[in-house]
């Protein structure tokens, strides 16, 4: 029914319910007789509580749309306002649903272009790293080695000195590099890059342990570099802020197919932290391949982070791809 039949028979139903009244043993006086004004006023106040209740009822799918709307979150994709009945309303929520479908699936792609960009970039500065940067700096510390020993003693001290801070800025821009584009992502596959990456949160204060299922199936490059990232945020995460002592990392088969990742730490967990740009990026990067991703307390109270990738988000996601 539409919403102007609705509000109209409601109100319709109210005034006729007061005009049936008059039929009844009803009298009026004038003056008005003090009994007659009390029934009067508590006919009217019943009247004025029907009419809200009613519309309360009737406008209620047009507050549930509204709330849908206030709270519709494309970062967290699939919510959609119910509908209920036929008419405006229900157009409306529907319309706002299939606008909704279109926003995620917008945002996917732009997010999936911008992140593509990123990665691209990434792998330009890590080879210019490496290459202009690295080499220019091994050439600094062969001269170094050189001149060190044709150098008299009272200068050769210092010039192991600049050749030992060489190598240590050397070491770093390899370790940059490293960070900067996955390397052991393409050259050993995901496994050993968790591995790897695990090693190099790995402290004295904090524990890093992997517990990696064999006879994973093969993902596509895409989902792995997803899974890399986010694994890589959730380790950059429980250093800066967790306070943990040990934290894991999971790789596993799900029960229903699949792959999930799971880190878990033992810190101070995230709380009512709002969200920065780096659990953004989670999202996004998990929104890119359809995947989902969960954050949150573990049993523990440490934050944890998990990243579902199903079978069937894999194959929409390669069906997406072939589009
Ligand atoms: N493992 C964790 N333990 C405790 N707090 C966390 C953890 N991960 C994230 N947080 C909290 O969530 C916030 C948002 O994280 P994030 O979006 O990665 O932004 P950033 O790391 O740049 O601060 C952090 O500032 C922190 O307060
Ligand atoms: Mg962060």
């Amino acid at each position: 029914m539409s919403l102007y039949w609705r509000i109209f028979l409601l109100n319709a139903a109210v005034l006729i319910a007061a005009v049936l009244l008059l039929f009844g043993p009803v009298t009026v006086s004038t003056p008005v007789a003090f009994a007659e004004g009390l029934v009067l006023v508590a006919g009217l106040v019943a009247m004025l509580i029907a009419n809200a209740v009613l519309l309360r009822i009737g406008l209620a799918p047009l507050q549930r749309l509204t709330r849908a709307m206030a709270t519709a979150d494309l970062l967290h994709p699939g919510q959609r306002a119910a509908v209920s009945g036929t008419g405006e309303i229900a157009e409306l929520t529907k319309t706002f649903n299939a606008m909704l479908a279109r926003l995620e699936s917008e945002r996917a792609a732009s997010s999936g272009r911008v992140l593509s960009a990123q990665e691209a970039e990434r792998r330009r500065i890590a080879q210019e790293l490496h290459d202009e940067v690295g080499q220019t700096l091994t050439a600094v510390l062969l001269q170094l080695k050189h001149t060190a020993d044709h150098a008299p003693a009272a200068v050769r001290e210092d010039l192991l000195q600049a050749q030992e801070t060489t190598r240590a800025g050397l070491d770093e821009i390899r370790r940059i590099a490293r960070r900067l584009r996955p390397g052991v992502l393409e050259e050993l596959g995901l496994h050993s890059a968790l591995r790897a990456l695990a090693a190099e949160f790995a402290t004295s204060r904090l524990s890093v342990t992997t517990h990696i299922t064999p006879g994973l199936p093969q993902l596509d490059p895409a989902t792995e570099l997803v899974f890399y990232r986010i694994a890589q945020e959730a380790l950059t995460n429980t250093a800066r802020h967790s306070g943990a002592r040990a934290v894991e990392l999971h790789l596993r088969t799900l029960p229903g197919g699949g792959v999930g990742l799971l880190v878990r730490d033992d810190g101070r967990g995230i709380g009512r932290a709002p969200e920065g740009a780096g659990i953004r990026g989670m999202r996004e990067r998990a929104l890119l391949v359809g995947a989902e991703l969960r954050i949150g307390a573990g049993p523990g109270g440490g934050a944890q982070v998990r990243l579902d990738v199903t079978n069937s988000t894999t194959e929409r996601h390669s069906r997406e791809n072939a589009r």
